[in-house]
């Protein structure tokens, strides 16, 4: 039969509306509480503090909701988000939030709580999201919930806290009186959300004849069957975790291991093959309070020998549980001073401070002791930039080495600027540390958008994303000539995404960056095309 072209037209039509209608997304809206009829809603409070509406303060209207009263990080006002949780139902959530008491500035956290349907297990708390809020200005915040896929959960509620600090630890500052209002509830159009690009290169694929590339991720992120799951499979071969192997989550109390979100992350790496590098068995940072207090009194300072136990027996639980599963390990983390030699007390180091220096030695030997086969790495940032620092580290490594300590490797963290430091330097560190005979990893790449630390925010332009295109490039040039030397084999970069990077909000307040090499519609950035297909990026130099 002869299509008449008005058939062909038609057809031609519909499938254009139907393109079209398929992008115009609608959302759900679930919540809106503005207060202006003077009632609280379904809002309440967590703990014993007060939450009513008030009229002090609004951000609009005359109404907004005071919570006061409060004597816990986690006293906030709380709301149920849906009573029956989807799976992978995306929530938005945004809100106002003001105080006018209190520090300059003070963080913020959006959580959320589940209950199961076996009502003797426990609720399950999550952090979704933290903001930093200044005195005296109302600040808009906004978060993303994904659900979980969890058949067993029940009522999922979301509220607004203080971070998260044990009740004996809790000051003035975490007590303070906030306001909140106009708080908006969506629930995104499913045929809104990313999804990954499939037609285009794989990074870890398009690297292999060099090193293999790796990303930090957080377990709700490698949620099988999930689109960033889908990214991180598609384009790293190996895995590290963002949080969930530091101190305070894998030993929130003392003995009791807690392996949930770490396995999360171990299991997802194993099914779907890839390398895993842990990190850290010590920091100086993200460790729990009771680490270092005397088990009889919790205001005075554990013992020495007490809190060598306890570092071995961390160290080694760890390292046993995962003996031949876990490939590489960061042993100690930020164990310089950025004012030359050790971290010391003052700079946040409580293992300095109550060890002394051995603790590093103790460490890589108990380590070694629990797995003979894991690379073990020293881990620091700054290496590059500070040539004090960096040989600061030369001599730590070089006298670890002369002590047969069993060190294999160290990490450059490689938080580095769109500008700084040069690729000269960062070449010269590398060999550097190779002429000791350890191996180099990149631990922690990013390249922020900013020159210096304090600049304050500015729109993330195209002319942006080139520059970075070709800083990431520069940056693979040097790594793939350092793998040739055999100097390096893996290259990691701090998050998938540049909305989940730690330098958004860090360390400036309300400040967003863009580091990384995926954005938040898990599209692939010109720094991406940078280092695997140049051609795709304008001006680029090879
Ligand atoms: C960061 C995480 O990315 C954040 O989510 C967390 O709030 C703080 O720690 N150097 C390190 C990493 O060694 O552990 C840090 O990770 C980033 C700086």
């Amino acid at each position: 039969m002869k299509r008449s072209r008005l058939y062909v037209l038609t057809i031609l039509l519909v499938s254009i509306g139907l393109q079209l209608h398929s992008q115009t997304f609608k959302n759900e809206l679930i919540l809106t509480s503005d207060f202006e009829d003077g009632k609280m809603g379904n809002w309440g409070a967590r703990g014993t503090e007060k939450v009513e509406v008030t009229t002090e303060i609004a951000k609009s209207g005359k109404y907004s909701l005071k919570i006061s009263e409060r004597s816990k990080t986690w006293n906030g006002p709380i709301h149920v988000l849906t009573e029956k949780p989807v799976p992978e139902d995306t929530y938005i959530v945004t809100a106002w939030i003001y105080y006018k008491e209190g520090p300059a500035q003070s963080g913020f956290v959006m959580s959320v709580e589940r209950s199961f349907q076996n009502e003797k297990q426990d609720h399950s708390y999550m952090n979704v999201a933290s903001f930093q809020v200044e005195r005296g200005e109302w600040t808009q915040v906004s978060a993303e919930y994904n659900v979980p896929k969890d058949p067993t959960q029940k009522t999922i509620w979301f509220y607004f806290e203080l971070p998260y600090k044990e009740d004996n630890a809790v000051t003035a500052n975490d007590k303070i009186n906030f306001y909140i209002d106009d708080v908006r509830v969506e629930k995104m159009d499913p045929a809104a959300k990313p999804k990954i690009e499939l037609a285009i290169p794989s990074l870890y694929e398009s690297m292999a004849k060099w090193f293999s590339v790796g990303a930090s991720v957080e377990p709700e992120d490698v949620e099988p069957s999930t689109q960033k799951a889908q990214l991180m499979i598609k384009h790293f071969d190996t895995i590290v975790a963002g949080n969930a192997h530091k101190m305070d989550s894998v030993q929130p109390k003392e003995g009791q291991f807690d392996w949930n979100r770490a396995d999360k992350i171990i299991d997802f790496a194993e099914m779907t093959g890839m390398r895993i590098r842990w990190h850290t068995l010590l920091w100086h940072s993200q460790v729990p309070a009771w680490m270092f207090q005397d088990p009889k009194d919790p205001n005075k300072t554990v013992s020495k020998d007490l809190l060598n136990q306890r570092l071995k027996n961390h160290i080694q639980t760890i390292v046993r549980r995962y003996k031949g599963r876990v490939e590489s390990y960061d042993v100690v983390n930020e164990v310089l001073s950025d004012n030359g030699g050790f971290r010391t007390g003052s700079e946040g180091s409580k293992w300095y401070q109550i060890l002394g220096p051995e603790y590093i030695e103790n460490a890589f030997r108990w380590a070694r002791e629990a797995d003979p086969n894991a690379q073990l790495v020293i881990n620091d940032y700054n290496l590059e930039s500070s040539v004090r620092k960096r040989q600061d580290m030369y001599n730590l490594i070089k006298d670890l080495k002369q002590k047969k300590v069993p060190i294999d490797a160290v990490g450059l963290q490689m938080h580095v600027s769109i500008n700084a430091p040069s690729i000269q330097e960062i070449r010269e560190t590398i060999n550097l540390f190779a002429s000791l005979g350890v191996n180099v990893i990149i631990t922690e790449l990013d390249v922020s958008i900013y020159h210096n630390p304090s600049e304050s925010k500015k729109p993330i332009t195209n002319d942006i994303l080139l520059w970075q295109a070709q800083r990431y490039k520069d940056l693979f040039n040097l790594f793939k000539e350092a793998a040739n030397k055999k100097q390096l084999d893996t290259v990691v970069v701090w998050g998938l995404t540049d909305d989940g990077s730690w330098l958004n909000n860090f360390p400036v307040p309300g400040r967003t960056n863009a580091p990384l090499l995926f954005d938040k519609q898990l599209k692939a950035k010109p720094a991406f095309w940078a280092i695997v297909d140049p051609k795709k990026v304008p001006g680029i130099k090879q």
